[in-house]
């Protein structure tokens, strides 16, 4: 299997085959223990497994378990069940300063609404996982990763002070700075214009093509989603399908047959 070396690889160790990460009938309930009658099975005995440097999208109608999965796989929720395994390591299990340090330097995030500190520049909000994850915070390391995503000149501009497309750019280059092995984006584009949302989707596909990334991103977008390596479908918190090379009319018709037929980002 091919398999990405260097810097632009992922950074995990090697021996586990180019996987970037595996799930094991990972499950997840909501509103379990008294007043059982009210779970909400979010996610039902979920496997998958992603080669590092490939860009999968997670597609299903709403309340299908996308968003949860993500903060499973991520390491930012706990499964009840299963297992979730980053460059062969496992994630779940451990305690919670384990979990926090080991997402700090493998895990990158991307929400739908930036989630960019106000009080914080461009910059400094760029270099803040370093920061948190006690790393040398080096100036020309947010200016070169800004320059990347097209920011290289709003260094010291605050979150308000630009677009919400330029926003979710810094939020890729914070989620870009650490060179984690896996980002995962949670409708990145739901909230921006068609423009802004193709140079968000044009820079995801960068980092997994130039830079070995390997991103997982929700979307409802059909031509979003086209961006991607491959597609997943979920539904009911279950797995129920997978498309590679996906084209955005394949991937509309084929979210027409699981049910969903509600406009984009609804
Ligand atoms: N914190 C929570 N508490 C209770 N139920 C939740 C919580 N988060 C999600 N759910 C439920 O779990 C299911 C899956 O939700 P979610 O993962 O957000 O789906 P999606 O992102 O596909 O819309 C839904 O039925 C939702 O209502
Ligand atoms: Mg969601």
């Amino acid at each position: 299997m091919f398999r990405r070396t260097g810097r632009a690889g992922g950074s995990g160790p090697a021996g586990h085959g180019g996987e970037a990460l595996r799930l094991v009938k990972v499950s997840k309930t909501y509103g379990a223990g008294e007043g059982a009658e009210n779970a909400v099975t979010a996610l039902d005995d979920v496997t998958l497994s992603l080669r590092s440097g490939t860009f999968t999208a997670v597609m299903g109608p709403s309340g299908s378990g996308k968003s949860t999965l993500l903060q499973c796989a991520a390491g930012l929720d706990r499964p009840d069940s299963g297992i979730v395994m980053v460059d062969g390591e496992e994630m779940s299990g451990g305690t919670e300063a384990a979990l926090t340090k080991f997402r700090r330097r493998r895990i990158g995030f991307v929400f739908q609404q930036y989630n960019l500190l106000p009080t914080l520049t461009v910059a400094q909000n760029t270099t803040l996982p370093l920061r948190l994850a006690g790393r040398r915070v080096n100036r020309a390391r947010a200016q070169e990763i800004l320059t990347q995503v097209g920011l290289g000149d709003r260094l010291g501009h605050r979150p308000e002070q630009l677009s919400g497309g330029q926003r979710q750019r810094v939020a890729i280059a914070r989620a870009l700075v650490t060179e984690p092995s896996v980002i995962f984006a949670d409708e990145p584009t739901g909230a921006l214009d068609t423009r802004s949302a193709r140079d968000v989707l044009r820079l995801l596909q960068e980092a997994v093509r130039l830079h070995g990334r390997t991103v997982v991103m929700v979307t409802h977008d059909p031509v979003a989603a086209s961006y991607a390596d491959s597609v997943l479908f979920l539904a009911d918190g279950r797995l129920t399908g997978e498309m590679t090379a996906p084209t955005a009319d394949a991937v509309a018709e084929r979210l027409a047959h699981l049910g969903d037929t509600t406009p984009a980002g609804v």
